[in-house]
């Protein structure tokens, strides 16, 4: 099974591109898909789902256009958007019943699958219940579930954990792990430890452009001898962060420890190597803006 995405290209208005030559082929496995606000992230899964179009470039889905496929695309195809657009008035089961209709999905399929995806998303309970009296955290579950619906070997998730409280993340995290197996998964996610050891691979976009996508352990090996941990006084600790760019500052008693990104072994006393993470990943390729002298000259 194979998405082969060549070329991408996404205007909304001239001369600024969301997405920019994009090129890229899916196969079976999780995705993570990470950069910062309007990266062009919903823009490409927008695109991957057929629900915008694009300027120039293709999708193939096993050779075929998508175009092409029309219906038998969407069938095979699962999609959780970033907007919560639910029907308030709709009770979750009516809803599940009507996305499995626009599916093509058939009445007895549905009635095996609804129940079972509803279990799933912990929502069992809330089947009689109208979508306008659920929670953010619920509504993201019935649109996960809706996702589900039919089966898909494509699941495009955008943002499927935000708004989840930290138990119901790491039940979906699972979850999403469980359903990947002969499927391809692509989520977009702000919450980089969701995606870090269950993505086969990372991509990280940012102004549309592909930076980088490796294994999330190849993309941290590449951080190997950048991460530090400094500790000092805490008149010293501004000094330590001086143009460097944090990912963490903790106060442990007297101490300041200072978690940081730097191309050479920042020179302090108390100062040891870290493992890399896929925080700090991120944080080497968005965030140089955010070095902090830059943070500290700006309050
Ligand atoms: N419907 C639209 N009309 C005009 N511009 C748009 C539209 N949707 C997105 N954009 C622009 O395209 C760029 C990419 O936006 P996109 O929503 O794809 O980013 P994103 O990576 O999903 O961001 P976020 O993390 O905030 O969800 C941004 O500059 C955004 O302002
Ligand atoms: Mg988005």
């Amino acid at each position: 099974m194979e998405l082969e995405v060549s070329n991408l290209t996404k205007e909304y208005h001239k001369g600024i591109k969301a997405l920019d030559s994009f090129s890229f082929t899916f196969t079976e496995g999780i995705y993570g898909l990470l950069g910062p606000n309007g990266a062009g992230k919903s823009t490409l899964m927008n695109l991957l789902s057929d629900n915008l179009e694009a300027d120039s470039g293709e999708i193939l889905f096993d050779g075929r256009g998508i175009k092409e496929l029309g219906k038998e695309y969407r069938r095979v195809l699962g999609y959780m958007p970033q907007q919560q657009g639910l029907y308030p008035g709709f009770t979750l089961e009516r809803f599940l019943y009507y996305m499995a209709a626009l599916k093509g999905l058939d009445k007895k399929k549905a009635g095996e699958q609804i129940p079972k995806l509803m279990k799933l998303v912990n929502l069992q309970e809330a089947a009689g219940k109208k979508l306008g009296a659920f929670s953010g955290g619920m509504k993201q579950r019935a649109l996960i579930a809706q996702a589900l619906l039919g089966e898909p070997q494509i699941i495009i998730l955008d943002e499927p954990t935000a708004g989840l409280d930290p138990k119901e993340r790491i039940r979906i995290r699972n979850l999403i792990s469980e359903i990947s197996f002969h499927r391809i998964v692509i989520i977009a996610t702000h919450v980089v430890p969701d995606i870090e050891f269950i993505a086969k691979e990372v991509i990280l976009l940012k102004n549309g452009v592909m930076e980088a996508c490796e294994a999330p352990a190849a993309l941290c090996a590449e951080m190997t001898g950048k991460v530090f941990e400094v500790c000092c006084q805490e008149t010293e600790w501004e000094n330590v962060c001086e143009n460097r760019v944090v990912s963490n500052l903790t106060k442990q008693g007297n101490q300041v420890c200072v978690r940081l990104l730097s191309e050479e072994k920042p020179d302090f006393p108390d100062v040891r190597e870290a493992a890399p993470s896929l925080e700090d990943v991120y944080l080497y390729y968005f965030d140089e803006e955010a070095a902090y002298g830059a943070v500290v000259s700006g309050i």
